[in-house]
């Protein structure tokens, strides 16, 4: 496993900092500024014919790229803004009207996808505690559950599988956000069964904000006339028609003029988890949160993550008291992580820390730990 750490020297922001943030924004390969420097240069040079040399087709040629990452077929895979839209763009192929109108979430779905579906017009919202509760709330009257592989606040893994089945036996369809699983916990969406599967480039994948991607069962994608849309689904955008004529495979999910400059960003990020493989991020991950919480244990913490590896995304989360003072003292050190509230910190080590930045860290949290409680004691 030695060998993962000659990828340090790709990440310059390593060399200044101990970087626990990746469930947040990963970060950077230095191939980003190259990628940024040949979008600028194309645009410079070829003008409006740069649109002709890919970067119309960008939304489909990346999301094929992520598409192996997840284990999609050929083009089931558009990029979009960001996960919220991805997600608008499903939602805007059901109609809320019928006996079918359920919409059943977990508790623990993101905020801004939880908003996007509270707001579905004519849609009956219930919300089950955990991902047990989302079988058992499941019933006919049943349309959409979009559920999380790796929930945000705790990073606990979803019993995806057991969702799917109950959802498909009574004709519901499933929606899986996997933001947080995504590069670092393997997904095939083809093996699960989803129906559609959305997330983003941001925190594991490393490729940075306005590259998010949308997964759409193919057998399902042909039967869908998505109310979001635009002229990059037409069967002809260049023709310019006045009706729409939806295209096939992943274009007919897309809506208009793609978000360029992001695209060129984000397969940097990608090219290195391709090249390293989830399956080897993912045992790397595991020793890394397996050393953490026997860490913070060994400190005198509780942290609140699964014991289970089989449980555990990557990130790893621990309530100190006064943990939003640890976290402030902790940025100014340069050990970058972050907190929640109900959960505390949040630590999210990826394939390029090593383990004396876990132990640094643990020590820095458990000495202004001490600090803070001196101090309320009325010691300096
Ligand atoms: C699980 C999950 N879903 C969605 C989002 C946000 O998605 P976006 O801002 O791309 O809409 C996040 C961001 O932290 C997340 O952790």
């Amino acid at each position: 496993m030695g060998d993962l750490l000659e990828y340090r020297d790709r990440f310059p922001i390593l060399a200044e900092t101990t970087y626990l943030i990746n469930h947040s924004l990963g970060a950077m390969p230095a191939a980003v500024e190259e990628r940024l420097a040949e979008y600028a240069r194309a645009w410079n040079t070829r003008g409006v014919r740069a649109w002709e040399e890919g970067w119309w087709e960008l939304p489909l040629t990346v999301g094929e790229q992520v598409g192996r990452l997840i284990g999609a077929a050929p083009e089931t895979v558009s990029m979009h803004q960001n996960v919220t839209l991805a997600e608008a763009v499903v939602l805007s192929c059901f109609g809320f009207e019928g006996e079918r109108r359920r919409i059943v979430y977990e508790e623990g779905n993101f905020p801004s996808v939880r908003y996007l579906y509270q707001a579905a017009r004519g849609a009956e919202v219930v919300v089950a505690p955990d991902d047990e509760g989302v079988v058992e709330a499941i019933d006919e009257r049943t349309l959409l559950v979009p559920v999380t592989h790796v929930l945000f606040k705790t990073g606990r893994i979803q019993d995806i599988e057991a969702i799917v089945a109950r959802a498909h036996e009574a004709g519901a369809l499933v929606v899986l956000d996997a933001y947080q699983s995504v590069g670092t916990v393997p997904l095939d969406v083809t093996a699960l069964g989803v129906d559609f599967a959305v997330g983003g480039s941001v925190k594991w994948l490393c490729g940075g904000p306005g590259a998010a991607w949308l997964y759409v069962r193919p057998d399902l994608a042909e039967t869908l006339k998505p109310a979001l849309t635009g002229w990059q689904a037409h069967e002809r955008p260049f023709a310019f028609e006045p009706e729409q004529d939806y295209t096939h495979g992943a274009a007919r999910f897309l809506t208009g003029t793609p978000n360029v400059p992001a695209l060129y960003a984000a397969t940097a990020g990608y090219d290195v988890i391709e090249e390293i493989g989830v399956e080897r991020v993912r045992a790397r991950s595991i020793e890394h949160t397996t050393l953490l919480i026997e860490l913070l244990e060994e400190a005198g913490f509780e942290p609140g993550s699964p014991r289970q590896p089989a449980r555990r995304g990557g990130t790893v989360v621990v309530k100190t008291p006064d943990f939003e003072a640890v976290n402030q003292e902790l940025s100014a050190r340069g050990v970058l992580c972050d907190c929640r509230p109900e959960t505390g910190l949040r630590l999210g080590p990826h394939f390029y820390n090593t383990d004396d930045e876990l132990r640094f860290a643990v020590e820095q949290i458990a000495e202004i730990s001490q600090r803070g409680a001196r101090a309320a004691a009325g010691h300096t």
